[in-house]
């Protein structure tokens, strides 16, 4: 060969290597690590993780939740709202007080980006301010804006004359 065909180094060359055959098992055994890698990770994938996970994150397990007394009902007037926190204390929440007996309450963190919902009492309407979404008082649905789930809703009663926060209702698709 002249100068310019030479294979510089021969070590470089596939061929000439002596430890091919050690190579190949090399590969074999990396192949066969591949594989168990890939059966671990089916048998994995094939548990039920995923909807044990969406369980649990869309709380469609039954929770347990407080009572928690929200106000006396002679201090709302009809038409007026409260802003309360349930079922923690960093979960912000607004109660309304829609008739003589009707009371409607609901997580007031809009369902578009958070956003705290305001009672517009002229107008009848939940309204959060940030992208003019607005919410149907009467079932916490979204009437207009980018919002499209309902207000998770909090379910209420009166005892012995205070207003009452029992719980808050699932999500429903
Ligand atoms: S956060 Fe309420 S409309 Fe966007």
């Amino acid at each position: 060969m002249d100068k310019n065909n030479k294979i510089p180094f021969d070590e470089d060359n596939y061929t000439h290597n002596i430890n091919k055959s050690n190579e190949r098992k090399l590969d074999r055994r990396g192949f066969m690590k591949t594989m168990v890698g890939a059966a671990g990770l089916f048998a994995v994938s094939t548990l039920p993780w995923g909807s044990i996970a969406a369980t649990e994150l869309m709380g469609l397990r039954e929770k347990k939740y407080p009572k928690k007394e929200i106000i006396d009902v002679k201090k709302l007037n009809i038409g007026d709202a409260f802003e309360f926190a349930y079922p923690t204390d960093h979960d912000s929440a607004l109660l309304v007080r829609l008739g003589e007996n009707e009371y409607k309450a609901y997580q007031n963190a809009c369902t578009h980006l958070r956003c705290p919902v305001f009672w517009e009492q002229s107008k009848s309407e939940l309204v959060c301010p940030c992208h003019h979404g607005f919410f149907d008082v009467k079932t916490g649905s979204p009437t207009a804006g980018p919002p499209r789930r309902p207000l998770p809703e909090i379910t209420i009663q009166v005892e012995a004359g205070k207003i009452v926060a029992t719980g808050v209702k699932r999500y429903e698709t």
